[in-house]
């Protein structure tokens, strides 16, 4: 070998080494996977290995992510935590007690993230004051999506109350539609359970009953209304809707062949896909009688200890990418929800993300703003799974009395508190 092609190797050499002292793995466990989200979760992707890492993607297929946390907890069990996993609301803390999670101080600090983010919304990514994950964006869960041919040849009104969502619902039957296209899935029933009861409590009611639990408010009479309101609506969903996922309802209401799904608006993420614009080819309503407030749904990363310094070089670079301007504006624009950062600029975003971000600083003023029960924000998942057994063995029992499934619905609470 002469010296220049020993200097060749030793410079190939050098460069492969500082290649490799930059480049850690990043493992994320999420459960995006629908066309829309995973286009979404590609622009995470995208940007980490853009700054030299490697993307390992753990996604977990089930709306909602009830699958995705069973896997995460064996993999925890096992001494063997991703780098990052979506985890939201209390869940945080409950994983924070058990002293598995990462300390992300120093780049909240660097990033300011106390001064970007609301402050409700940074407590819930604290652990005893110590930052322990990222938030990724602000959904809504109380929404309603319309298709706006399906409802004309209906000659059906985009209802603004539950009498009008029933009136709008008999004509689009009467035409021939499924007038709700729904997935029978405990989640699915807990979050029209959810919206109901934020339309017939009001915000004040629905906060008493699913952020406080309390018993007179679980079992009232206004309770009992959301019971019965939940029993005439299964008579607007098809035969076929047992199991069926999210995403594969949202496509009949795309398609055509429903007129409404009642869905936070991760669905809009299937509607972008399709290449279907907001307020021409369909309308984000809010659930009716929830107009000026606003259920929301914060997905968030919880960030676990690593011991390899890349690794955990890898992990900081996500934490970072993620609260970045750049990220917020493309993750939302594909995934249907808002920047959970406050300073990014709204008017590239389609009608319905402008509607959001504008009622979500309305409801925070109003005291409108609720954390969502259906998807983890409100209490921890034991409550929640106590609330989707009774709703859906309700939702699926015709027979079923109402009044004593506001009962059962406090007991089954009370059983886990
Ligand atoms: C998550 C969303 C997700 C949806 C459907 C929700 O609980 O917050 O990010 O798109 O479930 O899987």
């Amino acid at each position: 070998m002469n010296v220049y092609s020993r200097l060749v190797t030793a410079i190939s050499l050098a460069s492969l080494i500082s290649l490799s002292a930059h480049a850690g793995e990043v493992e994320v466990l999420h459960w995006w996977t629908s066309g829309g989200e995973k286009r979404a979760a590609d622009t995470l992707q995208k940007l980490v290995e853009a700054k030299g890492h490697v993307w390992k993607d753990f996604a977990v297929a089930g709306g909602g992510g009830e699958a995705a946390m069973t896997v995460l907890k064996t993999r925890a069990v096992s001494g063997n935590p991703p780098a990052a996993a979506q985890i939201k609301g209390p869940d945080i803390q409950e994983w924070g007690a058990l002293g598995l999670l990462a300390d992300l101080n120093a780049i909240a600090a660097e990033q300011k993230w106390d001064s970007l983010l609301p402050k409700q919304v940074a407590n819930i990514m604290k652990y005893e004051g110590d930052y322990v994950a990222v938030p990724v964006n602000v959904h809504r869960v109380n929404w309603l999506w319309i298709n706006p041919e399906v409802f004309a040849k209906a000659g059906a009104t985009p209802p603004t109350t539950l009498d009008e969502f029933f009136v709008a619902a008999d004509k689009l039957k009467a035409a021939g539609f499924i007038p709700l296209a729904h997935g029978g899935q405990p989640w699915q029933d807990g979050t029209i359970f959810e919206d109901l009861a934020f339309s017939i409590l009001g915000a004040d009611g629905y906060r008493k009953a699913f952020v406080e639990q309390d018993k007179a408010t679980l079992t009232g009479p206004k309770m009992v209304e959301v019971f019965a309101a939940l029993q005439k609506l299964h008579g607007y969903i098809d035969a076929d809707a047992a199991g069926r996922d999210w995403n594969t309802a949202a496509g009949l209401v795309i398609n055509g062949k429903a007129g409404m799904q009642v869905m936070g608006d991760w669905a809009k993420s299937e509607w972008t896909a399709a290449g279907k614009v907001a307020g021409k080819d369909y309308q984000c309503l809010p659930f009716p009688g929830t107009q000026g407030s606003f259920a929301y749904n914060i997905d968030s990363l919880v960030m676990f200890k690593l011991s390899d310094a890349q690794n955990r070089k890898a992990q900081e670079d996500l934490a970072r990418t993620v609260m970045e301007p750049e990220f917020q504006q493309l993750f939302s624009q594909n995934k249907g929800s808002i920047p959970v950062r406050q300073d990014v600029d709204m008017s590239t975003f389609d009608a319905c993300a402008q509607q959001s971000s504008l009622d979500f600083k309305a409801a925070a003023a109003s005291g409108g703003l609720q954390p969502s029960l259906a998807h983890g924000m409100a209490a921890s998942s034991y409550v929640q799974g106590a609330v989707f057994d009774v709703v859906t063995n309700f939702f699926n029992d015709p027979k079923a009395d109402p009044k004593r499934a506001a009962k059962q619905l406090a007991a089954a609470i009370q059983a886990v508190q």
